[in-house]
């Protein structure tokens, strides 16, 4: 006898998520405004945000979850702001790293990081060193990130070698380039969202986000959940990728 409590958790016909979903965290500091708060505020709230969102990412099937937390040009903040921020980033990797290996979530960390303090370099090499061997679920941490200096480094990396004599300017191309991002074993985005109604990139994935879908929601990021990440990702599935061909439905 069939019982109503039978049916299948998955059914068919549900969307697979994107494989790659980058978010740039946007609105603490609107956020904080709103409510007569400091910005500082709002971005503890927005670490909490951060929190649900790796947790929810995991639990929908999400296998690369990029955050955009700190961009090349943040630095141009009041100090006190920087350094708040930097005060919550290593509070995080002490507070969530042992969570984060514990549920075999592998830690990436992407941008620029000789010229961090040296406690802050430290504490990204270690969330890295730890969870490297997890087979879990990536989270990429773009932290003093600016994709143009991404690219501009990697264009050096093959100037050297040009120079080297070990590569002729002909044989480069989009999959040499690539190889010397520091995404270069990370899937490019399928997904781009921003929060709190910006409708820019500010330096992010630039060369990544070629045929990335972006969707834009107005909401500032501390109040970003997991019903907004699902509503987001339903956007995405609503769009039509072509990567510059033909879908069947045009080719008839
Ligand atoms: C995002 O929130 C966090 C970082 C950029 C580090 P903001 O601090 O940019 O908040 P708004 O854009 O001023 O509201
Ligand atoms: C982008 O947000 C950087 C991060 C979310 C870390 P910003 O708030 O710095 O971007 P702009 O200045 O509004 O373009
Ligand atoms: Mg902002």
């Amino acid at each position: 006898m069939s019982m109503p409590d039978a049916v299948p958790k998955q059914e068919a016909g549900v969307a697979t998520p994107p494989v790659h979903v980058a978010i740039i965290m946007d609105g603490n500091g609107r956020w904080a405004a709103a409510r007569g708060l400091p910005r500082r505020e709002g971005h503890r709230r927005g670490v909490e945000a951060l929190r649900n969102i790796v947790k929810a990412a995991g639990e929908i099937g999400i296998k690369y979850l990029t955050i955009y937390s700190f961009s090349s040009e943040n630095w141009s903040r009041p100090a006190d702001e920087i350094e708040d921020l930097m005060g919550l980033l290593k509070r995080f990797v002490r507070n969530d790293l042992a969570d984060l290996h514990k549920n075999d979530i592998r830690v990436r960390i992407i941008g620029e990081r000789a010229s961090l303090k040296p406690d802050i370099h430290a504490l990204l090499d270690e969330a890295e060193e730890l969870t490297k061997n997890n087979a879990g679920p990536t989270l990429v941490v773009a932290f003093n990130y600016g994709a143009q200096q991404e690219i501009v480094e990697a264009a050096r990396k093959l100037a050297e070698q040009v120079a080297g004599g070990k590569l002729s300017p002909a044989e480069i191309d989009v999959a040499k380039l690539s190889a010397h991002l520091l995404t270069h074993d990370i899937p490019d985005p399928d997904l781009i969202i921003r929060t709190s109604g910006e409708q820019r990139l500010s330096n992010f994935l630039l060369w990544q986000a070629a045929y990335a879908e972006l969707v834009f929601v107005p909401i500032h990021w501390p109040d970003f959940d997991k019903a907004a990440l699902e509503a987001a990702i339903g956007e995405f599935h609503k769009r039509e990728r072509r990567f510059g061909g033909l879908t069947a439905k045009a080719r008839v």
